[in-house]
């Protein structure tokens, strides 16, 4: 496995009961070392089997998410903007012409790492302009270090209450009492804490006190939902059963299923939106069954560059994914051919409602998402 230069952080079992993703509190799946000077994730990799943290110096990020160490669209993006500010606090300390370069590198490198979530671009972005601002006013470079690290630090903390405020709205629209489906995994792990779906069924269950039950889709091939999001819901102790992807239709044929609620990595314009695959199937076969279909996300999840879901790219992962499941022997005849897309896009004419951290948007989805937009910025 890949653990980065800093090596493991373990944590024992008691020690994980105490401090971490139980009572309440939060995983922090991406946080600063002790020092400040690495990113610390909580490697997604091997959940639920063990509670690792490992550090990874900036130049190492790109290679973590790509390989999924950290995942989940706001988490990606938090994890994104950290490193790149750490790249910054590097750069300073090494030759002061090559800062331009280097900081240039380290957004090429993270910006690459993931092509679906635009989450990742967006937290980037931000921190390029802040850059591109301080060079044009020649602001020294450890000024600029500095100013970018309160930038990641704005973008980590209004995550959480970002989603706070989608679990918000998103939790008024269940009945008292429900059955949910929910696909990937979109809690504390995906995010920086709280979650945007698996908040919403997080503020239905602790804040408004709803007696919510909650169908657990394992999520092929990287099984997000079954190593993660149990993990999560169990933790806080929200009633859930676990189920195969393709059990779902059958559950909503017989009336078992009251919503479906899922994340998302990019809305295009129109409301089109990009998620984990799989989430098109739920989408169609609500459809068919008459159960709402709710997309929660924060407004940096809505690219409004993107027209249709059509220009959304959509990520395709190494056949092993699918054909060797824990990483042992393959499960096929060795040599298949193997399609492996990480994501699938939903038609917006499938979605009851996005819920953003501004509130929830019917269709026509065009104008509530760009006022979404719009005051999003509000938020940082
Ligand atoms: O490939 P992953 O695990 O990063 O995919 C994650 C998803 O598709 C989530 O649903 C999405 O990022 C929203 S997370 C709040």
């Amino acid at each position: 496995t890949f653990c980065g230069k800093s090596g493991l952080i373990t944590m024992g079992r008691e020690e994980e009961r105490k401090g971490i993703g139980w009572g309440g509190m939060e995983y922090a799946s991406v946080a600063l070392s002790a020092d400040g000077k690495r990113l610390r994730l909580l490697d997604q990799r091997v959940l639920p089997q063990c509670v690792e943290y490992v550090e990874f110096e900036p130049d190492e990020v790109p290679r973590a998410i790509k390989l999924m160490v950290v995942r989940g669209a706001p988490a990606i993006g938090a994890a994104a903007a950290y490193a790149y500010a750490l790249a910054a606090d590097r750069a300073v300390r090494g030759d002061a012409g090559k800062f331009q370069g280097e900081m240039q590198r380290a957004y090429e490198e993270l910006f690459a790492s993931r092509p679906t979530a635009v989450n990742l671009a967006w937290a980037l972005n931000r921190l390029a302009a802040v850059v591109r601002a301080a060079l044009d006013d020649n602001v020294a470079p450890e000024k600029i270090a500095a100013k970018l690290m309160d930038e990641a630090h704005v973008i980590a903390h209004r995550d959480i209450k970002i989603n706070q405020a989608i679990g918000a709205f998103g939790s008024a629209l269940l009945p008292e009492s429900c059955n949910v489906l929910h696909h990937c995994n979109t809690g504390a792990l995906a995010t920086v804490g709280w979650g945007t779906a698996l908040g919403v069924i997080r503020s239905a269950h602790e804040v408004r006190k709803k007696s919510i039950h909650v169908y657990v889709d394992e999520t092929r091939p990287r099984l997000q939902g079954a190593r993660l999001t149990a993990w999560e819901l169990m933790a806080c102790q929200i009633p859930m059963t676990l189920i195969c992807d393709n059990m779902a239709a059958m559950l909503m044929r017989q009336g078992k299923i009251d919503a479906v609620l899922v994340g998302a990595d990019r809305i295009a314009a129109n409301g089109d939106t990009a998620n984990k695959i799989g989430t098109y199937s739920a989408a169609v076969v609500a459809r068919a069954h008459n159960v709402p279909f709710y997309v929660c996300a924060p407004s940096s999840t809505v690219d409004l560059e993107v027209l249709t879901g059509e220009q959304i790219p959509i990520e395709e992962r190494d056949a092993d994914e699918i054909v060797r499941p824990s990483g042992e022997s393959s499960v096929a005849p060795e040599g298949v051919r193997v399609f492996n897309p990480a994501f699938d896009m939903t038609p917006a004419s499938f979605i009851t409602a996005i819920v953003t951290e501004n509130g929830v948007i019917y269709p026509p989805f065009e104008d509530g998402l760009r006022e979404s937009v719009r005051k999003g910025h509000e938020w940082l």
